[in-house]
């Protein structure tokens, strides 16, 4: 599985990067803002192309950087990729225009804000992906909206994995943690009488199983981007439900790294070093 940061803190995609880790990074509107206003706050001034830039040679080749459009109709949608991949896909060759399966803002009304429709992201992901853009297909909450876009030509499928949890809790009444670990098998109701879904799906991670079973079984291509994961524990579970990517906060990235039984192990080791073994090293050099 690969791996991708989520965030558009470039101090935290140098440090992911020179751990020798980092497949890609994600970026959505609300990222940006954060690492804009966090600037800004600090009383630096952002130049938008500039830190782009910097984030996409950081990167590097081969090592995809989604960058989302902000339009909510076709031709906004559409002329605004064409803008992201031809100013910034020759950075560093890596540019993946990020796409909403759906960009309508109130449901049933089938418009978006200024005038498009249910499928505006359809058709949009069709378009570009004719012209061999790269799309990252986002906010897809079931296998119906993978499918739909992976027909449509998309590279990457993002299901959001902690926020269908979210959704499940949230319809229950339950209250919870951004945070808080939600079981991969689902959870009973709170009056016991079924388990909490949404239209099938029981969590975020059976959300990642539906959509790998259903590319592996018609061979479509499309990668499963697991997205909106909030611990640690879903990383691991979303590898083995086969996503072939996992996008990830720097700050779970970080945990990663961390068993207590690790840290004792270091301690028992450091503790145990013999003082002829220990000579070895001290009567050499560091090697530089
Ligand atoms: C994906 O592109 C989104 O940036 C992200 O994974 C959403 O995560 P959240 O639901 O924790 O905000």
């Amino acid at each position: 599985m690969k791996l991708f940061v989520d965030t558009a803190e470039i101090t935290e995609i140098e440090q992911a990067n020179s751990w020798g880790v980092l497949d890609g990074v994600t970026t959505n509107p609300s990222l940006l803002k954060q690492a804009v206003e966090s600037r800004t706050k600090a009383g630096e001034s952002v130049d938008i192309e500039s830190y782009l830039e910097r984030i996409l040679t950081t990167v590097g080749p081969g090592k995809p950087v989604s960058l989302e459009v902000i339009g909510t109709t076709y031709d906004a949608m559409r002329s605004e990729a064409l803008r992201l991949y031809e100013r910034f896909n020759p950075v560093a060759g890596n540019a993946v225009i990020k796409v909403p399966v759906n960009p309508t803002l109130e449901p049933d009304s089938g418009d978006s804000a200024d005038g498009g429709d249910d499928a505006d992201g359809l058709r949009t992901i069709a378009e570009l992906s004719a012209q061999g853009i790269p799309v990252n297909v986002t906010l897809v909450f079931s296998p119906n909206q993978a499918l739909l876009a992976a027909k449509a030509g998309a590279t990457y499928v993002s299901p959001f994995v902690g926020r269908i949890d979210d959704f499940l809790r949230t319809t229950a009444g339950m209250s919870f943690d951004k945070g808080d670990y939600f079981p991969a098998e689902g959870m009973p109701l709170p009056d016991g009488s079924d388990v909490l879904h949404d239209d099938g799906v029981v969590s975020g991670v059976d959300l990642i199983h539906r959509i790998v079973a259903i590319f592996d079984t018609y061979s479509i291509e499309t990668q499963v981007l697991a997205a909106s994961l909030r611990n640690t524990r879903q990383v691991a579970e979303v590898a083995d439900a086969g996503a072939d990517v996992a996008t990830v906060p720097f700050a779970v990235l970080a945990k990663l790294l961390r068993h207590p039984k690790t840290y004792e192990g270091m301690r028992k080791f450091v503790a145990d070093v013999v003082p002829e073994y220990r000579r070895f090293f001290e009567a050499r050099e560091p090697v530089k």
